[in-house]
């Protein structure tokens, strides 16, 4: 039986890769293509926005007149419009999956608490390698708490406004609450000038910029004469829609509740 699919934001960079990994996976359907009112692919028709061709799908703006029980949701869009799906999809008792970032901490807690009552995942990176990085790593900080210094590496298009990455730092939080310490207080966002020695509990993170770097993550545990280093490159944005899709065709089965990507890949 396929699930039957809506993308959110879908003439958006991820709305149009999902779009096509939904219309040739064999256990999935595009049921839904939507857009913000106003936007200038509404009424076109899904395929042809993402340069497939026609599947009978147009980009409407009625979230609501699609969202039911038996459709899960991708929503890639922004801030203001996932929490209203969300809205829709609780009323509806549709199921949904938010890859969006960047909800502000009232945005983030209201999301959260509704996500509850519908059946509903929540992930800021939904590829599939780093969501098993993240797991390798804290399982690997556990095992080598002495004599062994965490530090994080990550590499990002010069394009990108923010540093170090949502997911170094999810990786730093992994390591910190694996080894028992305060993230807050033992990162150490580069070092420059005279810092002195480091310190036993420091997780160090250093962010580079350049070109067209999709994203490279690499988690560096520096022992004594050893060192045992974890990366995960992603090659392109195909990895994060792949994972969101992989979440999709998983949550329908669900009850009600807020899910992770960790749920989902059983981790
Ligand atoms: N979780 C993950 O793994 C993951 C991976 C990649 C990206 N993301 C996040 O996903 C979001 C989208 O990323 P993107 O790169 O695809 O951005 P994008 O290219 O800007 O796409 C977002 C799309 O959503 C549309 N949109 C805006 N308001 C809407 C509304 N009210 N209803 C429906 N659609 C609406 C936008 O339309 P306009 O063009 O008119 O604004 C645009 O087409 C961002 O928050 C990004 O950080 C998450």
């Amino acid at each position: 039986m396929s699930v039957n699919v809506i993308v959110c934001g879908a003439a958006g960079r991820m709305g149009k890769i999902l779009v096509s990994l939904v219309q040739e996976h064999p256990e999935a359907r595009l049921v839904g293509a939507i857009e913000a009112a106003g936007h200038p692919a509404l009424g076109k028709d899904a395929g042809d926005v993402t340069g497939l061709g026609p599947m009978g799908v147009p980009v409407t703006s009625d979230y609501a007149a699609l969202a039911t029980a038996d459709t899960v949701t991708l929503d890639f869009t922004v801030p203001e419009a996932a929490l209203s799906h969300l809205r829709v999809a609780v009323a509806q008792q549709a199921a949904i999956v938010i890859g969006t970032t960047g909800f502000s901490a009232e945005q983030r807690a209201e999301t959260e608490t509704l996500a509850l009552r519908t059946r509903s995942i929540i992930a800021a990176n939904m590829s599939i390698g780093v969501n098993v990085l993240l797991k390798v790593v804290a399982d690997v900080a556990k095992i080598l708490q002495d004599g062994f210094d965490p530090e994080i590496f990550e590499i990002h298009h010069r394009f990108k406004v923010d540093a170090p990455s949502g997911t170094a730092l999810a990786l730093g939080r992994a390591i910190a609450s694996a080894q028992g310490k305060d993230f807050d207080q033992q990162a150490k966002l580069a070092r420059q000038g005279i810092t002195g020695q480091r310190t036993n509990d420091e997780i160090g993170i250093v962010a580079l910029r350049g070109g067209d770097v999709i994203g490279d993550h690499t988690v560096i545990f520096a022992g004594f004469a050893e060192r045992l280093e974890l990366t995960h490159r992603a090659q392109s944005r195909e990895c994060l829609a792949r994972g969101a899709v992989r979440a999709a065709l998983w949550l329908p089965q669900q009850q009600p509740g807020l899910y992770t990507m960790k749920d989902v890949l059983g981790l």
